[in-house]
């Protein structure tokens, strides 16, 4: 096996020689963020992958996000080093259920979060992500009856913060379910002055312990306020890495999990992404993304829609 260095080099002369760029999100491993051309949140790596000036996108991340990336940019080939890498969000909302629903209620629109499959997104009036799903809610008209799907927990939010009363698909994140609010009450009381920031897929009762909720993006620019210099980081792990970057002299303490002994809460579907297979991946150009183009071009509607709010 080769070493890092070895490996880094060989990742970026094969994203030279192949005209390839690769997109992470913030939750991978650091040292996949590392040999990343670009490190966003779910709304920035869709922009991104919607302008890319390349021939082959290699997408750190889990299926959903590949997925976006191939209905976005048809013409690129896009690749996902670990086809197993799904996310149990995307893994809650079928789509036949979703079709079930959307005739049992004819006059909703369908609201979906990012974290879904490709062929749910077909099924879908508008998409958003964390970072705009509060907009985009507030952008429909009052009165316009809504299913949201498929988390819970950010329909929940969404419902808080609008006033509004939309209908909840029982998805969530089982990453985010597991916080607790002992575990975060247990580290508050050891760091006081510590602001709680949450990602809004936490349960409800995590929500209401946070000075800020938001997206992975909303959350490292909050760290940059002055007041901030020390958080309770209640998202996964992988965001420390970008957050010591950017602010190297705050600090940062992430959450254990109620039961068993890892001392932090990570996803393990996009940990599986590493400089190894994304190497074996750019040298053979698999596993690649394929989306059957009558289920692309419905999908590509609901994110275009997002898009151009
Ligand atoms: P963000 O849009 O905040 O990056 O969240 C993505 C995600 O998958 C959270 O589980």
């Amino acid at each position: 096996m080769k070493k890092q260095v070895d490996l880094n080099k060989a990742i970026e002369e094969l994203k030279r020689e192949k005209r390839a760029i690769i997109l992470a999100h913030y939750y991978t491993n650091s040292q996949v963020q590392q040999v990343a051309d670009f490190v966003g949140d779910s709304l920035a790596l869709s922009e991104k992958a919607a302008v890319a000036d390349a021939d082959i996108i290699l997408f750190a991340g889990v299926r959903f996000m590949a997925e976006t990336a191939k209905v976005l940019s048809p013409d690129k080939k896009v690749l996902l080093p670990v086809v197993e890498a799904g996310c149990s969000l995307a893994d809650s909302c079928d789509a036949e259920e979703l079709r079930r629903a959307r005739e049992e209620n004819p006059d909703h629109l369908v609201v979906s979060y990012v974290n879904t499959s490709v062929e749910v997104k077909a099924l879908t009036d508008i998409c958003c992500t964390s970072s705009n799903a509060l907009e985009i809610v507030r952008s429909l008209p009052e009165e316009q009856k809504i299913l949201f799907v498929p988390d819970r927990n950010l329909g929940s939010y969404i419902n808080r913060c609008t006033g509004r009363n939309m209908k909840l698909w029982d998805g969530c994140c089982k990453v985010h379910e597991e916080f607790s609010v002992a575990k975060i009450e247990e580290l508050k009381s050891l760091h006081p002055e510590a602001k709680v920031l949450v990602h809004p897929e936490c349960k409800p009762e995590v929500v209401a312990l946070a000075d800020y909720a938001g997206s992975t993006a909303g959350i490292l620019s909050y760290c940059a306020r002055e007041d901030v210099r020390e958080v309770i980081v209640v998202t996964e792990s992988g965001i420390l890495y970008e957050m010591e970057e950017r602010y190297p002299d705050k600090k940062f303490y992430l959450v254990e999990p109620e039961e068993g002994v890892e001392k932090c809460i990570s996803c393990r579907d996009i940990k599986k992404v590493t400089l190894e297979n994304i190497y074996q991946t750019l040298l053979e150009e698999s596993p690649e993304v394929v989306i059957e183009e009558s289920v692309r071009k419905a999908a590509a509607g609901a994110i275009q829609r997002m898009l151009k709010r």
